[in-house]
């Protein structure tokens, strides 16, 4: 059996992301008509990482679509907690459901899963690099929301760093005719050069500024995230960075009335509560739209048989990204790509 991946959404082409868009909106209305649509099949999810909302609405995805789920949401009640390697687990697993959803804290995990599974993997996050289904989530949502994905001033603010949401986020994005970015955080949670770099290389113009209050007057969206509390090196670092950027109702007063605030939750302190309802707050619906936006997925994945890329180019130095899947499955080839004059690594895009 040939089939898909879904590691980065760059993985998907422009229009396939439409065509999920659309069917997500159809099962939205319709839901009936597809209940029985995976009667048969078997999704698992694979959670090494803790998770509410990926996790149980790929569960819910799946259930309402007629089929059903295995997996596990704490590794060390598997035989992860005995050593089994990624590997192991993904070509055990990958015999047992015809397609699995994961969620690791090492960047590029899903990737290097993808390369032993037999079934279609699904990233549902790999440490701070990607959650392409998050952003699958958010263009569903927008596309609902607003009718379009293009000419919008999106603001995304917070731990742009680690923020795997925003990353992915950015990357589809910037693929619409007439999006522009402004990037609010600190110098030190600043976006990675490798986001700027597409940003750049697909026309999409961004600035970068230092406050919510600024920023605020001129979006169409505002896309809050949270600092990343588990990514830092040290509490003193997170404790630095802890409630630089609050969004409530006294700075909503300069927004825009038809401003859409997104947040892939969990929420921390980023946005105060009583900012819950004000219509422009869509987050809560956003949780829903997630549902129906990875019903989708799993269909399109189900039905589809093309070969999955393979990697690109097997080399010989390692990467030094000490939160690369590679740093901690020695087994794995080492696997780059080139970025003009870069190296990059295939699983974590990390510098070579
Ligand atoms: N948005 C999101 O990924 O939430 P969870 O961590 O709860 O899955």
């Amino acid at each position: 059996m040939t089939h898909k991946h879904i590691i980065d959404l760059d993985d998907l082409t422009l229009n396939e992301l439409d065509k999920i868009t659309s069917l997500a909106d159809e099962i939205y209305k319709n839901p009936e008509k597809y209940n029985e649509a995976c009667k048969g099949k078997i999704l698992a999810t694979l959670f090494y990482e803790p998770s509410t909302r990926t996790q149980m609405s790929f569960q819910t995805a799946m259930l309402k679509l007629g089929g059903q789920t295995i997996g596990f949401d704490n590794p060390m009640n598997s035989s992860v907690a005995k050593g089994e390697s990624l590997k192991d687990t993904i070509k055990i697993v990958s015999g047992y459901a015809n397609i699995i959803a994961m969620r690791h804290p090492m960047e590029g995990s899903a990737k290097a899963a993808s390369f032993y599974s037999s079934v279609p993997v699904i990233n549902g996050g790999d440490g701070g690099h990607l959650h392409p289904t998050q952003t699958l989530t958010d263009v569903v949502t927008l596309h609902h929301e607003l009718g379009r994905l293009d000419n919008l001033c999106i603001g995304v603010c917070g731990d742009l760093k680690n923020g795997r949401t925003v990353h992915s986020l950015i990357k589809t994005l910037s693929h619409f005719k007439g999006n522009r970015f402004v990037l609010i955080a600190t110098k030190e949670l600043t976006i990675p050069d490798y986001i700027k770099k597409i940003m750049d290389k697909n026309g999409c113009s961004y600035t970068e500024v230092l406050t919510l209050a600024e920023a605020i007057p001129q979006l169409d969206v505002l896309y809050m995230t949270r600092i990343q509390k588990e990514r830092f090196a040290s509490e003193e670092e997170y404790l630095a960075q802890q409630g630089v950027f609050v969004l409530d109702k006294e700075k909503l007063k300069s927004a825009k009335k038809d401003l859409k605030i997104l947040h892939p939750l969990p929420r921390v302190d980023e946005i105060t509560i009583d900012v819950d309802d004000d219509p422009r707050a869509i987050y809560f619906k956003q949780a829903v739209y997630g549902v129906y936006a990875r019903m989708a997925l799993i269909l399109l994945l189900l039905d589809d048989n093309s070969e999955p890329a393979k990697p690109s180019f097997e080399g010989a130095e390692e990467c030094k990204n000490p939160r690369c899947i590679s740093a901690q499955e020695k087994y794995l080839p080492k696997c780059y790509k080139t970025a003009g004059n870069d190296k990059i690594c295939e699983y974590c895009d990390a510098k070579v």
